[in-house]
């Protein structure tokens, strides 16, 4: 009997489609191309399993369309937004996606941000780089401290609760707003809010670490941010759509938001225009898993749910 075949949407890291093409008869995308939901399809002719990113919209009427050979899906994310779970749920095909792995990676950049918006790392790294650097002055380039500061984690999953011990090296007092207070042994210390209002006040930092889905689109809007305090410092690592950018960059004009650091934006990789012109934004091009080690664990996890579901068993990392 021949391997199963799996399509592999994406060019991922060596060793996981070195893997794949052990494995699976794999049909990598060497070129790296993007892939529309009609690919995907025809891609798929044939196939037992896809493994894909979150760069890849498997919609209703995609997974609708899948051959019947299609078997499982693994994403290459902890984020599930991209795919339409209730469709995958209808039509019997289990889904798989890598959490806990890239935990620790995203809470680095989220906490990285923290330090880059706030101490201006961005206008440093310009300044210098275009030779506009004169010598040292007192009252340059003057930032927020972060030690000993209200951090807010507006979601307290595994990477929130990663941020809080990063944090907690920082003297800062942790505060989270989450659908459910947490155990106390997962909480450590942590201050629950059960309201925006009682949460959002207390955020001299601001850090959104939820999933996006519906419940949390445009969440951080202008009624919200106008109960930040004044000068507050706002990073995003979770999902573009949790943000009102147009209401995040008025306040990033008027300085209400003193500082921000966006790893994730709606629509990526488009993202506001108006962010480009704000020297007080710290921008990434969602880098939050994008170490080597969590790459590789994140593909290897991946896997081990697409094989586990073609070799009859139930992952742990199965959420369809
Ligand atoms: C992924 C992410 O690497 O896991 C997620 O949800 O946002 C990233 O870390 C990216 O989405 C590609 O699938």
């Amino acid at each position: 009997m021949g391997k199963p075949v799996l399509l592999v949407t994406r060019q991922f890291p060596e060793a996981v489609e070195a893997r794949a093409a052990r494995d699976y008869d794999a049909r990598l995308n060497t070129k790296d191309q993007l892939y529309g939901p009609a690919e995907i399809i025809r891609l798929s002719a044939g196939a037992d399993a896809i493994l894909c990113a979150s760069t890849e919209k498997l919609d209703a009427a995609t997974i609708a369309a899948l051959p019947a050979s299609v078997k499982v899906i693994g994403t290459f994310s902890v984020g599930l937004d991209h795919v339409d779970l209730p469709a995958a749920k209808a039509r019997g095909l289990p889904v798989c996606n890598t959490p806990d792995v890239l935990s620790v990676a995203t809470a680095e950049i989220s906490m990285g941000l923290i330090l880059a918006a706030a101490r201006r790392f961005g206008e440093g790294e310009r300044m210098v780089r275009a030779g506009r650097w004169i010598g040292w002055k007192a009252t340059e380039l003057l930032g927020a401290q972060i030690t000993g500061k209200r951090l807010g984690i507006f979601g307290m999953g595994r990477i929130g609760r990663e941020l809080a011990k990063m944090a907690r090296g920082f003297s800062m007092e942790i505060h989270y707003r989450n659908r459910t207070r947490l155990d106390p042994a997962l909480e450590q210390g942590a201050i629950f809010h059960g309201s925006d209002e009682s949460f959002l006040p207390v955020c001299d930092v601001l850090s959104l670490n939820a999933p996006g889905n519906e419940a949390t689109r445009k969440w951080l809007n202008a009624a919200r941010i106008a109960l930040l305090p004044k000068g507050a410092v706002v990073v995003n690592t979770g999902r573009g759509m949790v943000v009102d950018d147009a209401a995040l960059i008025a306040a990033l004009r008027s300085g209400h938001v003193a500082f921000a650091g966006l790893d994730v934006f709606d629509g990526e990789p488009k993202l506001n225009p108006a962010y480009l012109g704000l020297d007080n934004a710290v921008l990434l091009p969602h880098l939050g898993s994008a170490t080597v080690e969590t790459r590789n664990a994140m593909g290897f996890l991946a896997l081990d749910g697409i094989d586990a579901i073609l070799a009859g068993r139930n992952p742990p990392n199965r959420v369809v």
